[in-house]
C-alpha cells in the first residue's frame, strides 16, 4: 500500500522557495500538499481540515518548530510530524523525537531522501492509528460483554430473588413491590432518575441473601429463637456478599446491606443511625415495613392501608424516618392501589410473611 497517495501534508516553513520546493516534491509523490508560514496559520489550517502529516521546519520565527509540534501532538494526536532542522540544531530536533515527533530531516534535503522519510512516517502513522482503532474496538467490545455478562448474572440473581419468594404464598412477590413502593417515594423526595433506578433495583434485591439462611428458620410458622432471629438478620450481609461482584454500583450494593438499619439506631448489621444510614436504605426499610403489615401472616391477618400507617408512625423516629413516613402518608392514595394491583395481577400472593419474618418482630 502507498501510503503517500492522497495524503495531506502540511508543509511550514518560512522560506517561500522552500515552501515551493517541498510542495512540488510531495505533490508529485502523490500527497495532497498545503504550507504554513508559520504555527499560527499552521494551526488553523490543522483546525479546519486533519491533516496525516506536518512537516515543521524548526526554525520558525514567533512560534517555534519545537512548540508547534507540540501543540499539534495535544490538539491532534493522530497526526505524524517530522522536524526539518538545520546540523546544529540536532540535539533540539532529538528533543523534539523524545516529545513524540516521528522523525527529522537535516536540511540541507536530499530530496529523495524526504519522500522516503515522510512516506515511512505516514506508515508508521498509519499502523499506529489502526493500532489505536484496534484497541478500542476491543476495550469497547471487552465493555459490552462485561456488561452483558453482569446483566445476564443480575437477571439470574433476580430470577433467583423471585423464586425464593415464589415458594411461599406469603412471600411471592414482596421483593417487587417494596421496589414499586420505594420507585415512588425516592421520586417524591426529587431524587434523579439515576437514583431512583438504583433504589428500585435495590428494593428487588434486598431479601437475596435469604437464600443463605437456613428453610427450617425462614419457614417457621412460630417466633424465632434468639439463634434463629440471628441468623435471619444474616441476609442483609449475605445479600451484600451475593451482589458486590456483580454490581458494578456499590450504592446499591450498600442499600441492601443496610436496608434493616433504623433511624433511631440500634437496627442492624452496624447500627447506623440518621443520616449515618444511605438514603435509599431508609426509604427501602419505609417500604419494606408497609409492604409486610399489609399483608397476611400466618398468624395474623393483613393491615389496612391506614392501620399500617399508624404503626410505621408510631414507629417514626425509632425505627422509621419520620419525614419518610409522612412522604408515604401523602401517597398512599396512589401507592396502595398500586401495589394492590401488583398482587391482583398475580405477582403477589395473599401476604408476604416469609421475608418479613424478621421484619415482623423488627415492627414489633
Ligand atoms: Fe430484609
Amino acid at each position: 500500500m502507498n501510503d503517500l497517495a492522497q495524503a495531506r501534508i502540511l508543509v511550514v516553513e518560512d522560506d517561500a522557495a522552500v515552501r515551493a520546493l517541498l510542495r512540488q516534491l510531495l505533490g508529485d509523490a502523490g500527497c495532497a500538499v498545503e504550507c504554513a508560514p508559520n504555527g499560527p496559520i499552521a494551526l488553523e489550517a490543522c483546525r479546519r481540515t486533519a491533516f496525516a502529516l506536518a512537516m515543521i521546519d524548526l526554525r520558525l520565527p514567533g512560534m517555534g518548530g519545537g512548540e508547534l509540534a507540540e501543540a499539534l501532538a495535544r490538539e491532534f494526536p493522530e497526526a505524524a510530524v517530522i522536524i526539518a532542522t538545520g546540523v546544529h540544531d540536532t540535539p533540539t530536533a532529538v528533543a523534539c523525537l523524545r516529545a513524540g515527533a516521528f522523525d527529522y530531516l537535516t536540511k540541507p534535503c536530499d530530496l529523495d531522501d524526504v519522500v522516503v522519510r515522510v512516506g515511512r512516517a505516514l506508515e508508521r502513522r498509519r499502523l499506529l492509528v489502526e493500532n489505536r482503532r484496534h484497541q478500542q474496538e476491543l476495550e469497547a467490545r471487552v465493555r459490552l460483554e462485561t456488561r452483558a455478562a453482569r446483566r445476564l448474572f443480575l437477571g439470574a440473581i433476580k430470577s433467583l430473588s423471585s423464586a425464593l419468594e415464589a415458594k411461599d404464598d406469603y412471600t411471592r412477590g414482596h421483593s417487587e413491590r417494596v421496589s414499586r413502593i420505594a420507585g415512588e417515594l425516592t421520586r417524591r423526595l426529587g431524587m434523579a432518575p439515576r437514583e431512583v433506578r438504583r433504589v428500585r433495583l435495590a428494593g428487588t434485591l434486598h431479601d437475596i441473601g435469604k437464600i443463605g439462611v437456613r428453610e427450617s428458620v425462614l419457614s417457621k410458622p412460630g417466633p424465632l429463637s434468639a439463634e434463629e432471629y440471628r441468623h435471619v438478620q444474616a441476609h442483609s450481609i449475605i445479600g451484600e456478599r451475593i451482589l458486590a461482584p456483580v454490581l458494578v454500583d456499590s450504592d446499591t450494593v450498600s442499600i441492601v446491606r443496610h436496608h434493616h438499619e433504623h433511624y433511631g439506631g440500634g437496627g442492624y448489621p452496624d447500627g447506623l443511625s440518621a443520616s449515618g444510614i444511605p438514603l435509599g436504605a431508609r426509604v427501602l426499610a419505609v417500604a419494606d415495613a408497609f409492604d409486610a403489615l399489609t399483608s397476611d401472616r400466618p398468624y395474623r391477618c393483613r393491615l389496612a392501608p391506614e392501620a399500617a400507617l399508624e404503626v410505621l408512625r408510631g414507629g417514626a423516629g425509632g425505627q422509621w424516618q419520620p419525614t419518610l413516613v409522612e412522604t408515604l402518608a401523602q401517597r398512599l392514595e396512589y401507592v396502595w392501589p398500586m401495589i394492590s394491583r401488583a398482587r391482583g395481577r398475580g405477582e403477589a400472593g395473599p401476604g408476604d410473611s416469609l421475608s418479613n419474618q424478621g421484619q415482623d418482630k423488627a415492627v414489633g
